[in-house]
């Protein structure tokens, strides 16, 4: 556990940075900080490894003052990883990766061998190992850094605003790699972003940060969507609060699947069975879902590829509402299509349905 006690940083010009922090990051969970620019996030997280000394307070790691401690020793409990990887230029991938542990005494053949098995972890395969940073993506880098900073195996871990560098589509996919990774590894983990999407999708809690370094709410995503504290945090998490808390409401039983007629590439659409309304929902040979078809519009030709609308999102049968509402209201047939974990078809689902089913869970979270 990282702890903060009342924790404050006044910089020589008489700035206050953080004011008073007090708030614990647990063992083997993911801590966000997020909050408006120069609330004193990266200043923070910064006190943790000691690249910035705290004016007043105590910072401790699983109970030990962290100013008992020589850097040296605190550094190699804490992994570090920045915006835009920080990579040395001129050491190629793997000696990035190596040049810790080299540095603490493991030998050149060790360390190397440990740098690729990394590079595997975060996605990477050796062919990038003898390359320069230069000659890496954004998102490549990214993994790079995060491999550098798991090297000396630490049990905890800062990053400062790790995916923000990267296109969205980049990030989503960091994102879910670095969430399957930290169910592997469980770092005690402090991340800051800006990205309140991202901190309610990695956070097992999140703390927001106001201006002048002072703690507004620290709660799980859940709780912070459902019961802001104040006017400040309903803001932060944005109009689009009621629907990002669907993203936590998992659907249960009681949520009415219906079963749908399918149909398939060069079945004969006159006499395909097809729903009321003219869609059908086309699935390949392992009734993987591929997309929706009008049936009315084909004149009775043989369904082809180009005739499936793939405009439609899918649902897991046991996931949430939000990726339920979002496969209704993405359907050009208004059903919602739901697949199991394999991705199979498991049946589709009316807007009116979910909704009934987020009125249900409404009332449970306002009585708890
Ligand atoms: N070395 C310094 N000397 C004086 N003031 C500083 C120094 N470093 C940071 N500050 C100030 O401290 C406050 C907090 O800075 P910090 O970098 O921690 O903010 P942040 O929350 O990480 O912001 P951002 O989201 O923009 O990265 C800001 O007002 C900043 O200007
Ligand atoms: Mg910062």
């Amino acid at each position: 556990m990282i702890n903060f006690d009342n924790v404050s940083k006044v910089y020589p010009d008489g700035t206050v940075a953080v004011d008073g922090l007090t708030l614990q990051a647990p063992t083997g969970k993911l801590t966000i900080l997020i909050g408006p620019s120069g609330c004193g996030k990266t200043t923070s997280m910064r006190m943790i490894n000691r690249l910035i000394e705290p004016s007043s307070g105590v910072i401790s790691l699983d109970g030990t003052d962290t100013q008992s401690l020589n850097r040296v020793d605190l550094r190699r409990r804490i992994g570090y990883v920045i915006q835009n990887a920080g990579l040395f230029p001129h050491r190629t991938i793997v000696d990035n990766v190596a040049a810790m542990p080299r540095l603490l005494g493991t030998p050149k053949r060790e360390a190397r061998a440990n740098a690729m098995e990394l590079l595997e972890r975060v996605g990477l395969n050796e062919k990038f190992a003898n390359r320069y940073p230069w000659q890496l993506s954004g998102g490549q880098q990214q993994r790079v850094g995060v491999a550098r900073a798991l090297a000396t195996d630490p049990p905890f871990l800062l990053m400062d605003e790790p995916f923000s560098a990267v296109d969205p589509i980049v990030r989503a996919q960091l994102q879910e790699e670095f969430l399957r990774l930290q169910r592997e590894i469980g770092k005690t983990i402090v991340m800051v972003t800006h990205d309140i999407d991202e901190a309610l999708k990695l956070g097992d809690q999140v703390a927001v940060l106001r201006e002048g370094g002072h703690l507004a709410q620290v709660a799980s995503p859940a709780h912070l969507l459902a019961h802001p504290a104040d006017a400040f945090v309903a803001d932060f998490v944005g109009t689009a609060r009621g629907y990002r808390a669907l993203g936590f409401v998992t659907a249960d039983g009681t949520l009415g699947v219906d079963r749908e007629p399918t149909v398939r590439v060069g079945d004969d659409a006159a006499t395909a069975t097809v729903g009321a309304d003219g869609w059908a929902l086309a699935v390949d040979e392992s009734n993987i879902p591929q997309g929706w078809v009008q049936l009315g519009r084909l004149n009775g030709a043989q369904i082809t590829e180009s005739d499936i609308n793939i405009s439609g999102t899918v649902a897991k049968e046991f996931g949430n509402l939000r990726d339920m509402l979002n496969s209704a209201l993405s359907s050009p047939s208004g059903r919602g299509v739901v697949v199991d974990e394999r991705g199979v078809l498991v049946g589709t689902v009316s807007a009116e349905a979910i909704v009934a089913a987020i009125r249900t869970a409404k009332q449970e979270v306002l009585a708890s």
